[in-house]
């Protein structure tokens, strides 16, 4: 039976955003499922319903009538009681729910016996979820809308110019928290000319906000803040101190503050107070990101620009929905791979499948079961740093491997002497010309298996890539069966019109795979560079 996907209109106030868009819905109609939109679900994101339809959804009037007849619903915001309420017995979420924050939902959806997929919940350090990661997506707007918003209050060029009525030094901008939201102000105020400095107690981003044109600025003090999986962690007061020491001149010097300091579950840190607001120059601006959490800047107001000492603050706390048609692209193909992900046969039919890490972390109900939380991922994809101590038992299990006990003493010695002895008769009675080959075997599996197997799982993108295209090495096989060989260049030797046909159609294959195999390291390794 063909499932029906519904797109309800976004109710909270001051929400633009929508959760599909025309082009998704094509490709939704093409996985199988039949779709249909709350007429204007997507007017405040320029989406109309004839656009909707040309892509072959169907438009229907009432939220009611939606909710009662869509299998999957895609939403962005958390659903309300009432449109729990309307959802059909036994159907699907998928969309923001965050859990943590709304147990009485999570209850009203067992309830209705739903399966929900939490976009929040995903395990965002699996590098094969990083196309589903709708809170990277939606963090990269805001960090832009940040700039934009701040430029706007601003009464000052970002660059420097020298015009004919006089010379217009560049904005100081001074960005708090180098995550998702933070790097991508770092690169949008960059390119608009302005000189950027950013701060965070992670000192493994210092070189990817050097890569976007920023200057990392590290406070006088030596304490590691990372803790594990690409998030913060609380620092001790000593390192508060310095701090809040380094903070206090960035104020006196910059124009502009945009704050993302955050470590999650935890309130924002308070990292710019009162006092250093008044050291500012009159007509600087502040953008605080942080502001539903509580807020970076201590005179944040949550959802308001205000004003204190000359400096506007701003407090927006929909950074994403002001960029709409963009974030609700964006997040509608996030939900298309998540759907994808749901439906390998491309049938129209959905496999919540527990056995995929990625499917497992982000499902927080099913079939009315809470699942959330989720146990922890077998294999972490980044993991963190060990401790020196930690180190040598940290050779975790990994797949493919087996998930037993590590070997013992005794059975690795057997193992050995086994592998040994096998290499002793290889040695003794196989032919010279394979024994050669054979050496340049074992070497290439060895060498393979040490560069392969210490590669962390987020870069494995790339290396494919690049391990692609050296693996294309089969290009000399196909050059030496084409080329006359050495010495003799007798017709006689030449090979025959099937070997040089097949030959030629290795080396086209092969070249294309390497090219392009470089093609895609390089565009990648572009996306770090300025
Ligand atoms: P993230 O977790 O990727 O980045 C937070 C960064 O802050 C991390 O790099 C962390 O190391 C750093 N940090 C933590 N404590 C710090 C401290 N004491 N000093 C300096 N740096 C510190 O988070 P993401 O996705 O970049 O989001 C940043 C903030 O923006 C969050 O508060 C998020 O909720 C908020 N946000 C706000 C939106 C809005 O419309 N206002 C929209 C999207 C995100």
């Amino acid at each position: 039976m063909t499932l029906l996907i519904g797109i309800p209109l976004e109710l909270d106030t001051g929400e633009r955003r929508v959760a599909t868009v025309p082009e998704v819905v094509e490709k939704l109609i093409k996985l199988g499922f039949m779709v249909a939109v709350q007429s204007s679900a997507g007017a405040a994101a320029n989406f109309d319903d004839d656009a909707y339809r040309a892509a072959g959804a169907e438009v229907i009037a009432s939220a009611s009538e939606l909710w009662a007849c869509s299998d999957i619903v895609l939403k962005v915001r958390a659903p309300s009681s009432d449109e729990v309420a309307s959802m059909r017995e036994g159907g699907m979420l998928i969309g923001f729910v965050w859990p943590a924050q709304n147990p009485e939902l999570m209850q009203q959806l067992a309830a209705k016996r739903a399966t929900v997929l939490a976009i929040d919940s995903l395990p965002r350090t699996l590098s094969r979820a990083q196309k589903m990661d709708a809170l990277t997506s939606m963090a990269g707007i805001s960090g832009y809308r940040a700039v934009i918003e701040a430029a706007h209050a601003f009464g000052r060029f970002l660059n420097g110019q020298v015009t004919a009525a006089g010379k217009v030094p560049p904005a100081k901008v001074f960005i708090a928290g180098a995550g998702v939201a933070g790097l991508a102000a770092i690169g949008t105020a960059a390119s608009l000319g302005a000189i950027v400095r950013a701060n965070d107690t992670r000192a493994e981003v210092a070189d990817q906000v050097k890569s976007l044109g920023g200057e990392f600025v590290k406070v006088d003090y030596d304490e590691e803040g990372s803790g594990g999986g690409g998030y913060a962690r609380v620092m001790s007061e000593g390192f508060q101190q310095a701090q809040r020491a380094m903070y206090a001149q960035q104020a006196r010097d910059a124009d502009i503050i945009i704050t993302t300091a955050l470590i999650p579950g935890k309130p924002a840190p308070k990292l710019i107070t009162s006092e250093m607001v008044r050291t500012m120059k009159p007509g600087s601006v502040i953008v605080d990101m942080a502001a539903e959490q509580g807020g970076n800047c201590e005179l944040t107001v949550p959802g308001e620009a205000v004003v204190h000492h000359g400096v506007t603050i701003v407090g927006y706390t929909d950074l994403a929905s002001r960029l709409a048609r963009q974030s609700s692209t964006l997040y509608g193909n996030n939900l298309l791979r998540v759907v994808e992900e749901l439906c390998k046969t491309k049938d129209g039919t959905i496999n919540v499948d527990f056995d995929d890490d990625a499917i497992r972390g982000l499902t927080v109900i099913k079939e009315g079961s809470i699942t959330w939380p989720p146990p922890p991922i077998r294999q972490p994809a980044v993991a963190p740093a060990p401790q020196p101590a930690a180190a040598a038992a940290a050779v975790a299990p990994k797949k493919g491997h087996g998930s037993g006990e590590p070997m013992s003493a005794k059975s690795l010695a057997i193992a050995f002497g086994i592998g040994a002895l096998a290499f002793l008769m290889v040695g003794l009675y196989a032919p010279a010309t394979f024994l050669s080959h054979f050496t340049v075997f074992v070497l290439a599996c060895f060498v393979g298996y040490m560069v392969v197997w210490n590669v962390t799982p987020s870069l494995h993108t790339p290396l494919m890539s690049v391990t692609n295209a050296i693996s294309s090495i089969i290009v000399i096989g196909a050059l030496v069966q084409v080329a006359p060989p050495l010495g003799e260049p007798g017709m006689a030797d030449r090979p025959s019109g099937l070997i040089l046909g097949l030959a030629v159609g290795a080396l086209t294959l092969t070249a294309v795979n390497m090219f392009g195999g470089f093609a895609v390291t390089r565009r990648m390794l572009a996306m770090f560079r300025k």
